[in-house]
């Protein structure tokens, strides 16, 4: 079959890879869907690992459910992407984004485990998750992202009336920003370096105000909006300079959620953090409970995460979505691969 794989540093190749086969009780889906993520354009740049097969989010159909009894053929399921070990203590208590081994052997982010940019997938039965008929393909792509989301509004446990600033327009920052409002902020402003990205955010009523964060002065206004400072901010980019600028406005005693991830060492100015008692909380994937949590948003139609799919492509497609995705101009933020286009 098809797929698309890393070649080299920000370059692809669409090459022929065997079919996945039925062995360890796992899962085996036709991919319908797989979403571009972030994290994905981290590896895509570094060029490494040569051969990864990316897409950790995706929408699949069952065409063999393996060792879950539970599953049929023709179910339509999407997975946690992760490899918890299932017996250390983290993932006894409900926490597999704390196991150590939550990423080593992770669908579409391990050479061992090749993701959705192909249209046969393997998946580890006890990932899988069946997804409700009234959710479409293109949502069910979006769970993982927004579960992303969620977990750091969970970690950040915003009260009614805050104001909070989300710290990067991608998706993550999207998703993050909606939930800040739906758990109460009355004030929701993302800073961008995209002016196309930051419009986009306000355009889609995820947020009140969008801030250009290559503007010399965006610190002090920032501060000044605030009277002092934001109740909380979110920080969706990882490098030195958005981590940095979290800091200096958030408002003394105030929470930053670290949520972007930064492959180099990242340098913060901790005297901030010190002088002013800020509470610096990282936050890393989701619980099993956040990811159908957002399942049962789309569901309910609490949520509408399809106004941030910017477009659906082909295997042909991918190396020129990513180039897009990373123009530092164009507005989309959300493309998502049909492998069998
Ligand atoms: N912690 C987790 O569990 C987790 C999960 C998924 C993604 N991530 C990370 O979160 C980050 C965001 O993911 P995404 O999919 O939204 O990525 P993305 O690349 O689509 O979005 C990042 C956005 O930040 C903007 N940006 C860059 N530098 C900026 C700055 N200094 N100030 C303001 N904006 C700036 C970019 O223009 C871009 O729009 C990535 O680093 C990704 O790896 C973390
Ligand atoms: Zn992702
Ligand atoms: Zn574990």
């Amino acid at each position: 079959m098809r797929c698309v794989a890393i070649k080299g540093v920000r370059e692809f190749e669409v090459k022929e890879m065997p079919e996945p086969v039925a062995q360890n009780g796992n899962v085996l889906v036709d991919v319908k869907k797989t979403g571009i993520c972030g994290s994905d354009i981290h590896y895509w740049v570094s060029g490494a690992p040569v051969g990864l097969v990316m897409g950790h989010e995706y929408c699949g159909i069952v065409t063999d459910p393996g060792s879950r009894e539970d599953l049929k053929v023709g179910d339509r399921v999407t997975a946690l992407p992760i490899s918890p070990c299932g017996h250390c203590p983290a993932c006894l208590t409900g926490n597999p984004q704390y196991c150590p081994e939550t990423w080593t052997y992770a669908t579409g982010l391990s050479l061992t485990n090749p993701g959705g940019l192909a249209p046969k997938m393997a998946i580890r039965p006890d990932m899988v998750i069946k997804v409700p008929d009234n959710i479409s393909d293109e949502e069910v792509a979006m769970v993982e992202p927004t579960a992303v989301g969620l977990h750091a509004i969970h970690l950040a446990d915003i009260k009614v009336g805050t104001r909070v600033l989300v710290i990067g327009g991608g998706i993550i920052g999207l998703v993050s920003a909606m939930f800040a409002k739906m758990e109460g902020a009355t004030y929701v402003a993302i800073s961008e370096t995209n002016a196309a990205r930051g419009e986009k955010a306000v355009k889609l009523g995820v947020a009140d105000e969008w801030f250009d964060a290559k503007d010399p002065e965006v610190v002090n206004k920032l501060i000044a909006k605030t009277n002092g400072g934001f109740d909380f901010v979110i920080e969706c980019c990882g490098n030195a300079p958005a981590v940095s600028t979290a800091l200096t406005v958030v408002k003394p005693g105030g929470r930053t959620i670290l949520v972007g991830v930064s492959m180099d060492a990242v340098t913060i100015p901790t005297v901030l953090a010190v002088m002013r008692e800020l509470d610096v909380q990282g936050a890393i994937a989701y619980t099993r409970e956040e990811f159908q949590t957002c399942i049962d948003l789309m569901a309910q139609k609490k949520i509408n995460v399809l106004k941030f799919v910017d477009d659906i492509v082909g295997l042909d497609q991918v190396q020129a979505s990513y180039e897009r995705l990373t123009s530092g101009t164009d507005d989309a933020v959300k493309i998502l691969v049909d492998p069998n286009r």
